[in-house]
């Protein structure tokens, strides 16, 4: 008899037991969004090289898909001319392959951190059209065959067209005229015949760009070049860009007949210095205490209302779910995101989904309750 009793006992403390274990256990971002649309996170070089273990804990559990923040721009992967260091790329490509999650490369060809080789000569002067069609060929080759098969989708270009929809007088543009944008694309598919290849851009709810946009994609359309999708930035504020004004976006980026996709998802709650908008990471304003004003912790009445609009967002992003491939945020947790120090150095901003000791904020379970929502 005492020996059933005790029997009885260790079953009940096991059923316990496995009760609130599967209890503690939650829905993840992944688990919630798996049948919607992949969701992402950019990684940055601790990450990738597996120093920061808390925060890749987090990518392991709760992210379907990856891009690397810096580690496969164009200056960490060729610095000078013919010298490829693809050592942190290759740690996270495997990264990625070990861990299921679908890898994009981020990105082939920008005006920004570019080496200061890669469009002049030695004397500083603009370099031939037929060189720089060289340089990028090379570059893309290497860096795209690398990975061929293993990177799914590339952002082939970054930020062609200004705010008001004109070209982005970059070196590129001025030294191959908007063809360049024709050729990159390509390059790319020549290398990778496979690969998903994507145009990149912020401040895509601005009707300017929108427009010119969608313009630049009919045209590569109409010339025979495989573009796969278009990636919305999303780099916003607490009042930039509307809801409204996002959606049209949406709506006009698909009409063209490709995926579109949230790249590189952040909201600042910090004052703007100045009227910019969108992400030219080229602007740096000098720090001012009163641009700083959440230096200790975020106020509820602000919390809640950056938690309002990540909600908004991604109750729009889940209406056009079968529009949107991927919504990727642009970092794991608030400590690591680039906001604390763009448009201005040194302050606290509070952009991501996870807060600085890697918590989830009350956030993350709503978007997940979202996401199982519209499940029905
Ligand atoms: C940012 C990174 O987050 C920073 O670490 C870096 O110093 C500058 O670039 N648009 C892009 C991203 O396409 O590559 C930029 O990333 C942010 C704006």
């Amino acid at each position: 008899m005492k020996l059933i009793n005790q029997f009885l006992l260790i079953t009940f403390s096991i059923l316990i037991l496995l009760v609130s274990c599967s209890a503690k256990k939650r829905t993840t971002l992944k688990e919630a969004f798996a049948d919607k649309f992949l969701i992402g996170t950019a990684m940055n070089s601790k990450q990738i090289n597996g120093l920061d273990s808390a925060s890749i804990r987090v990518i392991k559990e709760q992210f379907s898909a990856i891009v690397p923040e810096n580690v496969m721009k164009s200056e960490v992967i060729q610095p000078v001319e013919g010298e490829f260091d693809f050592s942190l790329a290759d740690q996270f490509v495997k990264f990625g392959e070990k861990n299921n999650l679908f890898i994009t490369g981020h990105t082939l060809i920008w005006h920004s951190q570019l080496p200061g080789w890669f469009c002049v000569d030695a004397k500083g002067n603009n370099v031939s059209p037929e060189i720089l069609k060289q340089r990028m060929k090379t570059h893309i080759y290497a860096l795209v065959g690398r990975y061929k098969g293993r990177v799914k989708g590339w952002d082939v270009v970054n930020e062609a067209i200004e705010d008001d929809g004109s070209w982005r007088k970059s070196k590129f543009y001025e030294i191959l005229g908007e063809d360049y944008i024709r050729l990159a694309f390509q390059y790319a598919h020549e290398a990778d015949p496979q690969a998903e290849l994507y145009y990149n851009d912020y401040s895509m709810a601005l009707p300017g760009k929108r427009d010119a946009v969608v313009k630049m994609v009919n045209k590569l359309q109409q010339q025979g070049v495989k573009i796969d999708g278009i990636g919305m930035q999303g780099h916003m504020t607490m009042d930039f860009p509307s809801v409204e004004e996002f959606e049209k976006s949406i709506i006009a980026f698909s009409n063209t007949g490709v995926k579109v996709m949230i790249t590189e998802m952040d909201i600042s709650v910090l004052p703007k210095p100045g009227k910019n908008v969108g992400a030219d990471v080229s602007l740096n304003f000098k720090y001012d205490k009163e641009l700083n004003p959440y230096a200790g912790s975020l106020p509820d009445s602000v919390a809640t209302a950056l938690q309002n609009r990540y909600a908004d967002f991604f109750r729009l992003f889940l209406k056009y779910k079968d529009k949107i491939s991927r919504v990727t945020v642009w970092g794991v947790n608030d400590a690591q995101s680039w906001r604390n120090n763009w448009p201005v150095r040194g302050r606290t901003d509070y952009p991501l989904l996870f807060d600085r000791n890697n918590n989830p904020k009350p956030i993350v379970e709503i978007i997940i309750k979202e996401a199982e929502e519209a499940k029905k």
